[in-house]
C-alpha cells in the first residue's frame, strides 16, 4: 500500500500494514505535521495507542489486532502452546493501554481466537497476520455502511455539529460520524460541518478539522463554550458524534464533553445522533462497570508548553462521559439505524446477525 496517507478516494488512512511492520499517523504531531510511525513490534504498538499517537475507538481496535499480530510473527517459540502464552501476555499488555473504547478488547479477542485455530506456529504466524489485515480492509467497508445510512437522515444544506474526531484519523479511513459526511457529500447534498475544539486533546480542531480541509468539506471550528450559543441561534440542524462503547440499553460514552451536547441539542430540539459500528457495542457490561479513563494532569494545566493553570491546583481530567438513551435520536451502525426504544431494537438488530 502506498505511504502517502491516501486511499484511492483520497482519504487519509491511518493505519495499514506494511511488509511486517505497522504503520501509523503520529496524531501527536497534526495538524503541523501528517508523519508516519513505523512500528515493529507489539510494545510499540502499545505506546503508540497510550500516547494518543493513534486514538479513536475503532483506529485503536485495529492498532491492537495488529500489534498482536507482530507479536506472533516476532516470536522465536517453537511450539503452539510457547506462542499462545507469548500472545496472551501481549494481549494484557495491549488490552491496558486505554480502558474505555471496547474496540480494543474486540480487536484482540478476534486475533487471539483466530490464533487458538491453528496447530503449528507457521500457520499462527501467517494467520493473525491475514485477520489483523482482514479487519482494517472491513473497517473501511463498514465506515462506509455506515455513512450511506446515515446521510439519509441529512437534508441538502444541514448544518451538521460533531464533536471530537470521529473521522478517518479514529477509524482506518473513512470515519464513523464523518463517514456520514462524506456520504453526504457524494451524494450530492449540500453539507457544512461545525467542529468543536474539544478540550483538552482538542481532536476538534487538531484532526476533525484538519481531516475535513484535507478532503474539502466545508467546516467551521468553534470552541467548546460556544455550543449553547450555537444551537439558541439556530445554526445547528443536527449532531452527529461517534462512541467508545454503546450499552445494550442504547448508554454511549464518547469524549468528555458529548453529554453537555446532547443535553443542549434535546433542550433545542435538535436531533442528536451517534454512528458506530458493531463493534464498539458492549452488551455484556452495565453503566456500573466501565471505567471512564482519567488522563494525565498535563492535558488540563497546559496548552503545548505554556502553563494555563496555577501550580498547587488540584485537576480532574475524565477522558470520556456517558450520554443517556433519551437524549438520542438514534444509533447509526452499518446494519442500519437503530432507533429507540434501545433495549428492544438493539436485542432485535444483534439477534438478527
Ligand atoms: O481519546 P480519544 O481521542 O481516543 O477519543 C475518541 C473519541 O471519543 C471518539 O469520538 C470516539 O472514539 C469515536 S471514534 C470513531
Amino acid at each position: 500500500m502506498a505511504l502517502d496517507h491516501k486511499s484511492p478516494s483520497d482519504v487519509l488512512t491511518t493505519i495499514y500494514w506494511d511488509n511486517n511492520s505497522v504503520k501509523l499517523i503520529d496524531q501527536t504531531r497534526l495538524p503541523e505535521k501528517l508523519e508516519t510511525i513505523t512500528c515493529f513490534t507489539y510494545l510499540e504498538v502499545a505506546d503508540s495507542i497510550k500516547r494518543l499517537a493513534i486514538r479513536g475507538a475503532p483506529a485503536i481496535g485495529v492498532a491492537a489486532a495488529m500489534g498482536l499480530a507482530l507479536c506472533a510473527i516476532n516470536s522465536s517459540s517453537s511450539t503452539k502452546a510457547k506462542i499462545i502464552d507469548e500472545l496472551k501476555s501481549a494481549y494484557q499488555i495491549l488490552l491496558e493501554t486505554r480502558p474505555t473504547a471496547i474496540n480494543l478488547k474486540w480487536g484482540l479477542d478476534r486475533v487471539f481466537r483466530e490464533a487458538e485455530k491453528y496447530e503449528t506456529v507457521e500457520e499462527i504466524k501467517k494467520n493473525t497476520v491475514a485477520c489483523a489485515i482482514k479487519m482494517s480492509q472491513e473497517d473501511i467497508a463498514i465506515n462506509k455502511k455506515l455513512g450511506n445510512y446515515g446521510s439519509d437522515l441529512i437534508n441538502d444544506g444541514d448544518v451538521v455539529m460533531t464533536h471530537c474526531n470521529a473521522g478517518a484519523l479514529a477509524t482506518v479511513s473513512y470515519g464513523t460520524a464523518l463517514g456520514v459526511i462524506r456520504s453526504v457529500k457524494k451524494s450530492g447534498k449540500k453539507i457544512s460541518v461545525i467542529a468543536t475544539e474539544t478540550r483538552p486533546v482538542m481532536q476538534g480542531s487538531r484532526l476533525t478539522a484538519f481531516e475535513l480541509v484535507h478532503d474539502e468539506i466545508d467546516v467551521s471550528l468553534i470552541p467548546d463554550t460556544a455550543v449553547g450559543h450555537l444551537m439558541a441561534n439556530k445554526m445547528i440542524d443536527k449532531v452527529i458524534v461517534g462512541a467508545d462503547r454503546i450499552l445494550k440499553t442504547g448508554h454511549v460514552y464518547n469524549k468528555i464533553g458529548t453529554y453537555q451536547v446532547a443535553l443542549l441539542a434535546k433542550s433545542h430540539g435538535i436531533p442528536f445522533y451517534v454512528a458506530a459500528p458493531l463493534s464498539t457495542f458492549d452488551l455484556n457490561n452495565e453503566t456500573s462497570d466501565i471505567v471512564i479513563e482519567e488522563r494525565s494532569v498535563e492535558e488540563v494545566i497546559k496548552i503545548g508548553d505554556k502553563r494555563i493553570a496555577p501550580a498547587g491546583v488540584r485537576i480532574f481530567n475524565p477522558a470520556f462521559d456517558l450520554t443517556p438513551p433519551e437524549l438520542i435520536a438514534g444509533i447509526i451502525t452499518e446494519n442500519g439505524v437503530i432507533s429507540p426504544p434501545y433495549e428492544k431494537n438493539v436485542r432485535i438488530l444483534f439477534n438478527s446477525l
